[in-house]
């Protein structure tokens, strides 16, 4: 009987010291700096659901018909047009979005693309709310791989001698 129960404790201790190890395992892994090109910044945020839930709905409504439901881009979007502008690129991680900090993502959102390219990116200033671009680019964001998410943050926060 005696032996029985010490059995069980150590069961209780090892299963303890388990919980204990793997919380204190993820809680590095979230507060890891993201350094790049031997430059550390902040760590990565962590996306928040209820503002990706409501960019997902806007970009449904706003965004998918030219950039695909799945954020797919149009098929041959590397080729461009007869008159020289570029088709709608994919936003998940095939594409380029990530490869641009927040500020310049918000600006092609809000004014549209550049005139002098002839881009076809409309403005969305006057229908869209700066916290519901924010909110797209949170959906946006939750498409992306880790890598894609880790130099896109690494862009936008960067020091800018960088
Ligand atoms: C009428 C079609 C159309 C709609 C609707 C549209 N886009 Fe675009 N978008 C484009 C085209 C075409 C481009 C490429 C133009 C260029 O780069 O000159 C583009 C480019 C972009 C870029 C730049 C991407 C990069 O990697 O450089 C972003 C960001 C973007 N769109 C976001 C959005 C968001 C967010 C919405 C919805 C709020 C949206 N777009 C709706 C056509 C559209």
């Amino acid at each position: 009987m005696m032996k029985r129960r010490r059995v069980s404790w150590l069961a209780i201790l090892v299963l303890i010291l388990g919980a204990v190890f793997l919380a204190y395992q993820q809680a590095g892994q979230e507060t890891r700096p993201v350094v790049i090109n031997q430059t550390a910044v902040p760590p990565l945020p962590t996306l928040k659901p209820e503002k990706v839930s409501q960019g997902e709905i806007l970009y449904a409504q706003y965004c998918a018909k030219c950039h695909g439901a799945n954020l797919e881009g149009a098929a041959n979007w590397k080729q461009s047009l007869p008159d020289g502008s570029l088709m709608p690129p994919p936003h998940d991680s095939s594409g380029h979005t990530w490869h641009h900090a927040d500020e310049l993502l918000i600006g092609i959102i809000e004014n549209g693309g550049d005139p002098v390219y002839n881009s076809k990116m409309p403005l969305f200033k006057d229908q869209l709310s700066r916290d519901e671009t924010a909110a797209i680019l949170e959906f946006i964001k939750s498409k992306w791989g880790i890598e894609e998410r880790e130099f896109q943050w690494w862009i936008t926060v960067r020091p800018i001698s960088q």
